[in-house]
């Protein structure tokens, strides 16, 4: 059985990730591929309760350290239970969001030093690295503008400034340039439409060489 390939879409709050992850999903799946769909932190029951401790804007005093930790716990669990042996069945899991969203928000926005995520991310994950990232690239006022439209309460992440999320773009780009071969780059400042084609485009290409 072939293994099959993990996606992983990353990029800051109102980059239009959510809705754009479905269209990829559904993409693929009308290739016939059988492709999972989940989340971090979540996918899993136990990780979906550690992502409500984590996005709950009235736990104000959670420790930098703690932070980075329940988003390693959580992530265990999740390739425990869902990554893996999907992977595993040759099925394609599609993940918003990932490692790489820890080494840019608790690395780059948090200031933990790269090299502290890098040992969790050897001890919890192995050789597991995804195959394809897709980064939704847009500048942060854009992003920001686009996330105070939407409906509810801003969560924990969502009330931090500016320069948070300014320094989350700068390590998802430094990221982007490290992983050349892996990191696809979008900008995610076009319309839905454009994003949409851009990201159909990419998949074709990835589908044509799996
Ligand atoms: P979401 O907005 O994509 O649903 O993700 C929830 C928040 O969790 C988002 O603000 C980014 C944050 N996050 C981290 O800080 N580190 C991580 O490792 C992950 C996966 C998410």
């Amino acid at each position: 059985m072939k293994r099959g390939l993990f996606i992983t879409m990353e990029g800051i709050e109102g980059v239009g990730k959510t809705t754009n992850l479905e269209s990829v999903y559904h993409y693929i799946n009308s290739h016939d591929i059988d492709v999972v769909i989940t989340r971090e932190p979540g996918g899993t029951e136990l990780g979906e309760k550690i992502r409500g401790l984590l996005l709950d804007h009235r736990n104000q005093n959670i420790a930098n350290d703690t932070e980075l930790l329940l988003m390693f716990a959580a992530r265990s669990q999740h390739i425990a239970e869902v990554i893996e042996p999907a992977l595993a069945q040759g099925k394609w899991v599609l993940c918003d969001r990932f490692t790489d969203a820890t080494y840019a928000y608790q690395g780059g926005g948090r200031g933990i030093d790269s090299q502290r995520i890098a040992q969790l991310e050897q001890w919890v994950q192995g050789a597991l690295r995804p195959d394809i990232t897709l980064l939704l690239d847009a500048p942060v006022a854009v992003g920001l503008a686009r996330a105070a439209k939407r409906k509810g309460e801003a969560d924990r992440f969502e009330r931090e400034k500016q320069t948070f999320f300014e320094r989350i773009r700068s390590a998802y780009l430094a990221l982007a340039a490290q992983h050349p071969n892996r990191y696809r780059v979008i900008d995610a400042a076009q319309t839905l439409d454009q994003v949409k084609m851009a990201l159909e485009t990419i998949m074709a290409a990835v589908i044509k060489s799996a």
